[in-house]
């Protein structure tokens, strides 16, 4: 690296914000240049990318790679947010090039927006049972917002439903210490492996691997679909709930008429996902070969973040933009999953429960910055009136 830049900011700072206040730092730190090096979480330089034009430009380039091989070896992988670099683990996050683009053809057809379409009636039926279960009131983020697309996903892999409260709480222990998050894995290897004894999409994908790969790597491979689309979907679904039960509320004072409904409810998830995109940075990139970037000279294993909390209010971004699913060759695999089990759950609170309401004033609701690279989410969302339409 052969240029500093002082911006006075830190783009990895938690705290507790009203939903509508912008994301630490971000102002800051787009106005100090198209690249800006900062101080990683795990320490050390990181050139974190603020443009939405120099990101597609970056998540595009081969030269700027995903395997954490690169990363520095003082990093703690659990500070950093890093997998197992691709040697140790076949990952679609991690593997490069020619592997990497075999992995994506093997996933692809199973998630489809085809596929994703034919599914949306069952992921209907998935939301409103939950919903249903819940009593006249409760906090959605508590329970719903995590097992809602563990179920979804669950269901199109194959998983019994008997085995979503042991999904859930691997999820949720990968959250915590290192014995936890080493536990949750035996779990997730266990779920894989129940998973492909019954007809779904893990099986599936099994089938559309070479031999050659093992099971315990198809597991991995499970385990990052799980993982990753809860973990996203979660934090999505409390922002975009939150959104059309405030629109909800604020349609009920200003009329006699129930809550209109959201005329474009596909719009509206997008809306919802560039604005509080549920990973704030994309995956960690590093430089294999010196790379000049909006004339910052980036040497080999630089790590290097594109700040997509932070482009939601790039004036440069122009409509319609959003880069929440980022983009390029390594451009989320379940974006069709996400974007199709989202418009199920709004469809949902909008049509079969038309009493749901904030529990709470919208002002009071608060968004928890956990800082590093991990996503914000709603501290919680109570909900009354949780009543399926008779
Ligand atoms: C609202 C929900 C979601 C959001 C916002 C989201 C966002 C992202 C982002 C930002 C990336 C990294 C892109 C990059 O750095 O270039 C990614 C990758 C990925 N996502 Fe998602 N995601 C969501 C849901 C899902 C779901 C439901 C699944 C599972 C089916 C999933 C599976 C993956 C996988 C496997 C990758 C790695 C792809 C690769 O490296 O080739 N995501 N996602």
């Amino acid at each position: 690296m052969t240029q500093q830049s002082s911006h006075g900011t830190c783009p990895f700072t938690g705290g507790t914000h009203r939903p509508d206040e912008p994301y630490p730092g971000r102002d800051v730190l787009r106005a100090a240049g198209p690249v800006v090096l900062t101080e990683a979480p795990a320490g050390g330089p990181v050139a974190v990318v603020t443009t939405a034009a120099l990101a597609r430009v970056v998540l595009g380039d081969r030269r700027i790679v995903t395997d954490t091989a690169l990363a520095p070896s003082t990093w703690d992988p659990r500070v950093a947010g890093l997998e197992p670099a691709a040697a140790d683990a076949l990952s679609l996050t991690t593997a490069e090039g020619a592997p990497h683009a075999a992995l994506r053809r093997a996933h692809a057809p199973m998630l489809s927006p085809r596929r994703m379409r034919a599914r949306a009636g069952a992921m209907r039926d998935a939301a409103r049972e939950l919903l249903a279960g819940l009593g006249d009131t409760a906090d959605l983020t508590a329970d719903f917002t995590t097992r809602y697309p563990l179920t979804v996903v669950g269901d199109l892999l194959g998983l019994p439903r008997a085995m979503i409260d042991d999904a859930v709480d691997a999820c949720r222990r990968m959250l915590g210490d290192a014995a936890d998050a080493a536990a949750a894995m035996g779990a997730f290897a266990r779920l894989g492996a129940a998973a492909m004894e019954h007809d779904g999409l893990a099986r599936e994908l099994r089938g559309r691997l070479p031999a050659s790969v093992t099971d315990d790597e198809v597991h991995y491979l499970l385990f990052a679909l799980i993982f990753a689309g809860q973990l996203t979907t979660d934090i999505a679904l409390g922002f975009l709930l939150a959104r059309v039960l405030t629109a909800r509320d604020a349609a009920q004072r200003s009329s006699t008429r129930r809550g209109s409904p959201p005329a474009d409810v596909p719009a509206l998830v997008d809306d919802v996902l560039r604005r509080d995109p549920p990973a704030p940075f994309s995956l960690w990139r590093f430089i294999t070969e010196e790379v000049e970037l909006a004339g910052v000279v980036l040497a080999p294993r630089t790590p290097v973040l594109v700040d997509l909390a932070g482009l939601a209010d790039d004036p440069g971004a122009g409509p319609g933009s959003g880069m929440a699913f980022g983009a390029g060759p390594h451009v989320c695999a379940g974006i069709h999953l996400a974007r199709t089990e989202l418009a199920a759950a709004v469809d949902v609170v909008v049509t079969d429960f038309p009493d749901a309401r904030l529990a709470v004033p919208a002002a009071d609701l608060r968004r928890v910055d956990p800082g590093g690279v991990q996503g914000s989410r709603l501290a919680a969302l109570p909900v009354a009136g949780l009543r399926p339409r008779a």
